[in-house]
């Protein structure tokens, strides 16, 4: 890169030997690096072979004018200044050179200071345009660097509310006779069903993590009801109600949307379609789509797993309740689109449920 203290290399391009010598000789004495030639075939070779800041060429070249010299060098190197020699008979050739991107020219016969100003004034220029192309790789490199470093920090940041989360529902699952993998699969019925209903990517990937929450509001509800083994009287299933509205209250606020998704599944997961749900009798579309998706995936792990007070049924029995009702539980309850995605997706609920089965994994 040309420095301060550089003194810069100029090729300089006459076909009169004469002018040649003696230009080149006057910019040695400046101290110039110089290189010359008379043709632009050999000054693109040198300009391609040599470290080149500045070109200084004639107007009239044998062949081939000093504009072609000077098109040419500005298509392979447009950083490198050309200067262009004229006689004021060329003065208007010389402007039309500027206009297709000429640095500078000089009139002959000229003036050694003036000539040697415009030289000056072109490494000048070559300096200039070196600083701010490593000023600009830098400030790139920079704002490189500083986008990964937060980008960085964000995933960390996603990555810790991620496992708060996850710890938070862990804790909450330990006061539950519901297991993890209960949680678990809840996430991925969920997922199954919102994809089936071709909802978003980050619907989707929301819901899922979300979903886990669901039950959160059962951390309040006191050991003998929550623990009960038995039906629950209609005072304690009353109180075991509350979960869902002491859930909303443990996630309102948030400005996360994975926790105001898990806020508005807490609260509706119970609602049923035909308005006969809790905790607001909600009906059909004024309930909200996830937690009516969560409802579905919640009711279908209820009836497949064992409780104290009930036997575990298969895939088909529960298959057969969620879509002809046995009385308690009525295709009615369901929103008829989130029945439908249940139909198509209904074996890989139960592959969902044997691969993560509490009875295989709790050896
Ligand atoms: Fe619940
Ligand atoms: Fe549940």
């Amino acid at each position: 890169m040309l420095k301060d203290t550089d003194t810069g290399s100029v090729l300089v391009v006459d076909d009169c030997p004469f002018t040649l010598t003696a230009i080149s000789e006057l910019l040695k004495e400046y101290g110039h690096n110089v290189y010359s030639c008379t043709n632009v075939k050999n000054a693109m070779d040198l300009i391609r072979a040599k470290h080149i800041d500045v070109v200084l060429s004639d107007i009239k070249l044998p062949q081939v004018s000093g504009i072609s010299l000077l098109e040419k060098a500005g298509q392979s190197h447009p950083d490198i200044p050309v200067i262009l020699m004229t006689g004021y008979a060329d003065l208007a050739v010389a402007v039309q050179a500027i206009n297709c991107g000429a640095f500078d020219f000089i009139l002959k016969p000229f003036d050694t200071d003036y000539f040697i100003k415009i030289i000056k004034r072109a490494l000048k220029y070559v300096q200039l345009r070196k600083t701010e192309k490593v000023y600009k790789e830098e400030l790139e490199s920079k704002v490189k660097t500083r986008t990964q470093e937060m980008m960085f920090a964000l995933r960390q940041m996603e990555n810790i509310n991620t496992e708060v989360v996850q710890r938070f529902t862990k804790m909450a699952e330990y006061r539950d006779t519901d297991t993890g993998y209960h949680t678990s699969r809840i996430g991925l019925y969920s997922n199954k069903l919102a994809e089936s209903l071709n909802m978003s990517e980050e619907f989707i990937d929301t819901l899922t993590f979300a979903s886990a929450m669901h039950d959160i509001g059962k951390i309040a509800i006191p050991d003998n009801i929550l623990l009960k083994p038995d039906q629950l009287t209609t005072e304690e299933f009353k109180i075991m109600k509350t979960h869902t509205a002491i859930g909303k209250k443990i996630l309102e606020g948030s400005s996360l949307s994975t926790i105001q998704m898990a806020e508005s599944i807490a609260w509706s997961h119970h609602e049923k379609w035909n308005g006969s749900g809790y905790p607001m009798g909600l009906k059909k579309d004024a309930i909200p789509i996830e937690g009516m998706i969560v409802m579905l995936a919640d009711q279908y792990d209820a009836l497949r797993s064992m409780r104290p007070y009930k036997q575990a049924l298969s895939h088909e029995d529960v298959s057969r309740i969620i879509t002809e009702g046995d009385g308690r539980t009525m295709p009615d309850h369901f929103s008829p689109d989130i029945l439908k995605a249940f139909i198509e997706v209904a074996p890989v609920f139960d592959e969902i449920f044997n691969s993560k089965s509490d009875v295989v994994n709790t050896t």
